[in-house]
């Protein structure tokens, strides 16, 4: 039995900002942002929207041609959760109107979650093959103005219906792990914004690669050039094609140039340089952005998958892209999404960032923005009002 996705659905806000502008103004060369980091906008959300909205908005997409009456869980991964007791995904349960006999549970091991979430998931159609899951992973990528890692800011939400139809791509459930109790990168419960040790993520990042990659092949048998193309966990798109050097030179073994190794990743880039960090999402970003570009003929061609979550946990593995994919995905909604949000300037920028829902209970409700089809409309006694735009 083939296993894996069987659509795909990604909402990111309609606000961005552009990095040249944010470099600007910290005084820092603009060439930095752009070609050191790799990242050319960061999609900034609104206060009337948070991870369940961003998140009902990809799974809208992504059920929608999908018998939705056959969804029997919903998977949200996130490490911007709203709520410490109730899920997310109840949240979407409702504003989708998915049947009441569908589980929900929320998953966190920081970026890792969507992966873990992906691999539950296999397992769940595994043991029931009529099975449809719902895996959602949103997030919004936070760090404080004026910190490093504020250009690695981002937010979106991408939204997959796995089921033993894949066609888009089969997955393989084998795969290689790497974990280790490390503090690369945190974010306290009373703390909006992330803590990190940025350098030092870095080299966690790149060892959590080679140990899972080596426990990957070790299960698989499988060399770097069974490999077609390769999507990571793009914090910021440069970590991307560091890492994807890094396991070239690891391996070994390549027959492969080195000079053709931007060619296995560089499709993969496109959607992250404009978003910035989806955290839970961003490996499967990437692999959107790949299935979703033009210049690329993938139908049966292995592509491997490397999600990285601080903390740590790493997971490697791996699909096989299915002969139809590109009928089933909606690339020109996401081309048009992307191209039509509304450009920041600085001020408003800072203002839409420093924007905050009151922690005391009292009354507010949230302007309206430019949102997708759910927005938050406003909290009241601590209570989140969730409401659809149309
Ligand atoms: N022109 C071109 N390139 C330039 C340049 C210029 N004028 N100036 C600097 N650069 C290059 C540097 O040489 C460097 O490239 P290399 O890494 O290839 O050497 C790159 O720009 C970045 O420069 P710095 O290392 O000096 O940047 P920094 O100290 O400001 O921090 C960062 C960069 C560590 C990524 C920081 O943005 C950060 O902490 N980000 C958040 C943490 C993060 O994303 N960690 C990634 C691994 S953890 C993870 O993946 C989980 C997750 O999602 C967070």
């Amino acid at each position: 039995m083939k296993t894996g996705i069987e659509s795909i659905g990604f909402y990111s806000p309609q606000y961005c900002f552009d990095l040249r502008k944010l470099a600007a103004e910290r005084g820092v060369d603009g060439d930095k942002y752009i070609h050191g980091i790799g990242q050319s906008y960061m999609a900034v959300p609104p206060i009337d929207e948070d991870v369940v909205t961003m998140g009902a908005n990809a799974a809208r997409e992504a059920i929608e041609k999908v018998d939705a009456s056959a969804i029997d869980a919903v998977i949200f991964a996130t490490e911007s959760g709203v709520d410490q007791s109730k899920s997310g995904a109840v949240y979407i349960h409702r504003l989708l109107n998915l049947p009441s006999t569908c589980k929900v549970v929320e998953m966190k091991q920081a970026c890792a979650a969507g992966t873990m979430g992906v691999l539950s998931a296999l397992g769940m159609i595994a043991l029931n093959p009529k099975s449809k899951i719902l895996l959602i992973a949103s997030d919004i990528a936070r760090y404080g103005l004026n910190t490093a890692g504020e250009p690695t800011s981002g937010a979106g939400a991408i939204a997959m219906v796995l089921s033993a139809n894949p066609v888009i791509m089969e997955l393989d459930y084998r795969h290689g792990t790497y974990a280790a109790d490390v503090m690369d990168f945190w974010r306290p419960n009373y703390m909006d914004e992330a803590l990190v040790d940025g350098k030092y993520s870095i080299r966690v990042y790149l060892k959590a690669l080679t140990e899972a990659w080596k426990d990957y092949a070790r299960s698989t048998d499988r060399t770097f050039d069974d490999h077609d193309r390769f999507c990571y966990h793009l914090p910021f798109t440069r970590m991307g094609i560091k890492a994807h050097s890094y396991l070239y030179k690891h391996c070994g073994d390549s027959v492969l140039d080195e000079a053709s190794l931007p060619a296995q990743v560089d499709a993969s880039l496109r959607y992250n340089r404009l978003t910035g960090n989806l955290y839970t999402g961003s490996a499967y970003v990437a692999l959107l952005s790949l299935l979703e570009s033009p210049d690329e003929q993938l139908a049966g061609k292995r592509v491997a998958l490397f999600s990285y979550g601080s903390g740590c946990l790493g997971i490697f593995y791996s699909g096989v892209v299915q002969a139809d994919y590109r009928q089933y995905l909606p690339a020109n909604q996401h081309k048009t999404m992307l191209e039509q949000r509304s450009e920041l300037g600085y001020e408003q920028y800072v203002s839409m960032y420093s924007t905050r829902l009151p922690i005391d209970g009292s009354e507010f409700m949230a302007n309206k923005h430019r949102t997708g089809h759910y927005r938050l409309a406003g909290v009241c006694a601590h209570k989140r009002i969730y409401e659809s735009t149309n």
